[in-house]
């Protein structure tokens, strides 16, 4: 493992009770930094947070509920005065179904959390940011918004929405001390795999040349390098995570 420079430095990490967040927020904690885990599970992101050690501390927050963004943030100034880098790593994918047969309810949930949690969780942070004159955030997308998978539209959707806000932000920021990037993961093993069918796992499988799902340590790696200083001029960007699936 490289050593990446995050001493000093704290990050918010949403959905780090588990999955890529719970790794990216271990890889920064082992660069030197503290971390808040922002996640709506707050057992399991207290647990997470102990695993992690004295660095680590826990924060309830339901992403897709603009006031609890807000009292979550408050929650965390309090504790600690700064927030370097905010990675957005919340995320469901909602039911492997057709466009014509896919329950509006679970659609609206998916973009509610998707998206606009994760504008929420900008919108919020962007001016600590800013008053800081520094910042570094990192949205979690998927190369399902890439390449709009079949039976996940609402999460295909939700995600490239989710690459076009990073590019719209990026763009906003570029002359203040604030980055925004964000990866576009192939699958990776996690809990969120309980939420998809086996046939749609098959699926993602199936299109990764690697011929094998990446790892949470693999995502946290590139994550990790992007919450530091030293990504200074990219901005706006989408980086690629996806064992050779991705062809841009
Ligand atoms: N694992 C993959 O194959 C994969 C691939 C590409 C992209 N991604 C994306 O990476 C991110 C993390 O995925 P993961 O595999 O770690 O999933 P996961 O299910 O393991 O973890 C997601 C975490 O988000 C939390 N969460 C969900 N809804 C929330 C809400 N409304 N408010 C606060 N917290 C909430 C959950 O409690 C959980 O701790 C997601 O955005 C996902 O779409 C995952």
């Amino acid at each position: 493992m490289n050593q990446l420079d995050f001493k000093g430095r704290h990050a918010v990490v949403t959905g780090g009770a588990t999955g890529l967040g719970y790794a990216i927020a271990g890889r920064l904690i082992a660069s030197g930094g503290s971390v808040t885990l922002w996640d709506r599970d707050l057992p399991a992101a207290e647990r997470a947070a102990l695993a992690l050690g004295a660095t680590a501390q826990a924060v309830q927050v339901d992403v897709s509920q603009h006031a609890s963004v807000q009292a979550a943030v408050a929650a965390t100034l309090q504790r600690s005065p700064r927030i370097d880098a905010l990675v957005n790593s919340a995320g469901i994918t909602g039911p492997n179904t057709k466009v014509w047969e896919y329950p509006v309810d679970a659609w609206r949930e998916v973009v509610d959390v998707n998206l606009n949690g994760l504008f929420y969780c900008c919108r919020e942070v962007v001016p600590v940011m800013r008053n800081a004159g520094y910042g570094r955030i990192v949205n979690i997308a998927s190369v399902a918004g890439k390449d709009g998978n079949p039976n996940a539209s609402a999460y295909s959707a939700s995600k490239a929405a989710v690459m076009a806000l990073t590019k719209s932000l990026g763009k906003e920021l570029a002359d203040t001390g604030v980055r925004v990037n964000c990866v576009t993961p192939a699958a990776v093993k996690t809990a969120i795999f309980d939420q998809m069918s086996e046939e749609h796992i098959r699926f993602m499988l199936s299109k990764i040349p690697m011929g094998r799902f990446g790892t949470p340590e693999e995502v946290a790696a590139l994550v990790g390098w992007l919450c530091t200083e030293e990504c200074s001029f990219s901005t706006g960007a989408v980086f690629d995570l996806s064992g050779g699936r991705s062809t841009y």
